[in-house]
């Protein structure tokens, strides 16, 4: 098949990479000319494990190529995705769909012969009907089907995720199109990775269905932990208790300082939008939202207070500023919220992140960026641990007592053991652990 991506952004490059490594001729397409530059020449704009030896191996076999020159890529091809951003719309929260409908206008114009159109973009329901009304529109003569096919991926684990996925889930209107998305698919196909085949609306809402679930179930744990810090119990053994019960899962069950990223808060405010506008509100996903906003700042306060109540003229070190580990995305990271809540209370941040820096440092201001946690903690008043990378699991505790002005440790990841860090002289807050707990079953 030839297959061409417009937008190489996290889902656009890793779908490019993957589809190409299941031996299909794809050409990933950007309007950023120095993001293609630079995947022309090998160098890979977005921290992915695995990435990089991916794209190299797959451009090196000439299947898959870079280009800014949309119509050439998209006259070629047999299945065109769509894979560009769908940011929340300034003001209302809806999804902004204005990225999708110009490559959507591009595409049309550039079409030669019958072509699979599909949005892997998260667009909300009804954006395919409105995608083929512009195809239509633009090219009444065209030949097309417009598919949905949204993406799961997890930033971080994107590679894995997309050639063993859970599922491939593939909206369709017309019998044409099925035969086309089996063939892009055959290698998982042949896998035995379940195919769902729905129609194009309801795919549409199964990806937000998706991820408002997961955005929920960690709020609800959020929620618990707030309990248990109120009533003195664990929650790393009331998710345990709780997750294995198979009608329940263990996963998205640690509680934290709230989702971010770049795909669950936009995609349940957009669902929280495209309900009400439909007259079915979700009052559950609307509360998820205020809950998780409330809560990024909150963190904040709970720093603030294993302080002392107060942080002014006080140095704080932050460990780990991506939304997530393993990843350089900084979009709607807890970080920020906490960054800015800090300095709000007259706090000095000094801050150290293994991928996240560059993004970070175009979002923060004021902050100092160093180069490793021991560098950050050097004369701190406290240390927080935002983010769980594997860099921040085990490290050497004597060093960082000694180094800091007072030793407070704020643990939002529950990644270290209450007695351990208390045996270093630490005082020691987490999350939903009021007391540590026995600390021997999980
Ligand atoms: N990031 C994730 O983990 C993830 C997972 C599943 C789904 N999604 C969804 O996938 C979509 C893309 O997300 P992303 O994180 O890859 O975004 P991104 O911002 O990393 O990448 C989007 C890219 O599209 C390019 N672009 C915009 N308009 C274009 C046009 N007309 N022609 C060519 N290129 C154009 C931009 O320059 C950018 O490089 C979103 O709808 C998102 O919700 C993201």
């Amino acid at each position: 098949m030839r297959i061409a991506i417009i937008g190489s952004g996290y889902v656009g490059l890793v779908s490019g990479a993957c589809f190409a490594d299941f031996g299909h001729d794809v050409e990933c397409v950007d309007l950023d000319e120095r993001k293609i530059e630079a995947l022309r020449k090998g160098e890979i704009p977005i921290y992915e494990p695995g990435l990089d030896e991916l794209v190299e191996h797959n451009a090196r076999e000439k299947r898959l190529s870079f280009t800014t020159e949309l119509a050439g890529a998209v006259k070629k091809a047999d299945v065109v995705f769509i894979a560009v951003g769908t940011p929340s719309r300034r003001g209302d929260g809806h999804a902004d769909l204005s990225y999708v409908i110009a490559a959507t206008r591009s595409i049309a114009e550039a079409m030669d012969g019958y072509t699979v159109v599909v949005t892997k973009s998260t667009v909300p329901v009804g954006t395919g009907d409105e995608v083929e009304r512009v195809i239509a529109e633009v090219r009444p003569d065209a030949q097309f089907s417009v598919v949905s096919n949204p993406e799961f991926l997890r930033e971080g684990a994107a590679i894995d995720d997309f050639k063993r996925p859970d599922r491939i889930v593939v909206g369709i209107e017309d019998e044409r199109a099925r035969d086309v998305m089996r063939e892009v698919y055959r290698p998982l196909y042949l896998n035995q990775a379940p195919i769902l085949f729905t129609e194009r609306r309801t795919a549409e809402l199964t990806k937000y269905a998706a991820n408002a679930f997961l955005a929920m179930k960690i709020t609800f744990i959020n929620e618990i932990a707030d309990l248990c810090e109120a009533v003195g119990a664990n929650v790393q053994d009331v998710a345990r208790g709780i997750g294995l019960d198979n009608r329940i899962g263990s996963k998205f069950l640690n509680a934290g300082p709230g989702y971010g990223g770049s795909c669950f808060p936009k995609d349940t405010l957009a669902l929280v939008k495209t309900a009400q506008d439909h007259n079915s509100p979700m009052r559950l996903i609307e509360t998820t939202v205020a809950i998780n906003d409330n809560r990024k700042r909150a963190m904040a306060r709970k720093v603030i207070a294993a302080c002392g109540g107060d942080v002014r003229g006080k140095t704080i070190a932050l460990l780990g500023l991506t939304f997530k580990p393993n990843t350089d995305d900084m979009r709607d990271a807890p970080a920020i919220a906490i960054v800015q809540g800090l300095q709000d209370n007259g706090a000095a941040v000094r801050a150290y992140d293994p991928e996240g820096m560059e993004a970070a440092g175009r979002i923060l201001e004021n902050v100092t960026f160093v180069s490793d946690a021991y560098e950050a903690v050097d004369n701190a008043d406290a240390v927080v641990i935002v983010t769980e990378w594997n860099a921040f699991r085990a490290l050497d505790l004597t060093r960082i007592r000694n180094a800091m002005r007072s030793p407070v440790l704020v643990d939002l990841r529950n990644i270290y053991r209450h007695d351990e860090v208390v045996r270093h002289g630490f005082r020691y807050a987490s999350i939903g652990r009021p007391h540590g707990g026995p600390e021997s079953n999980s």
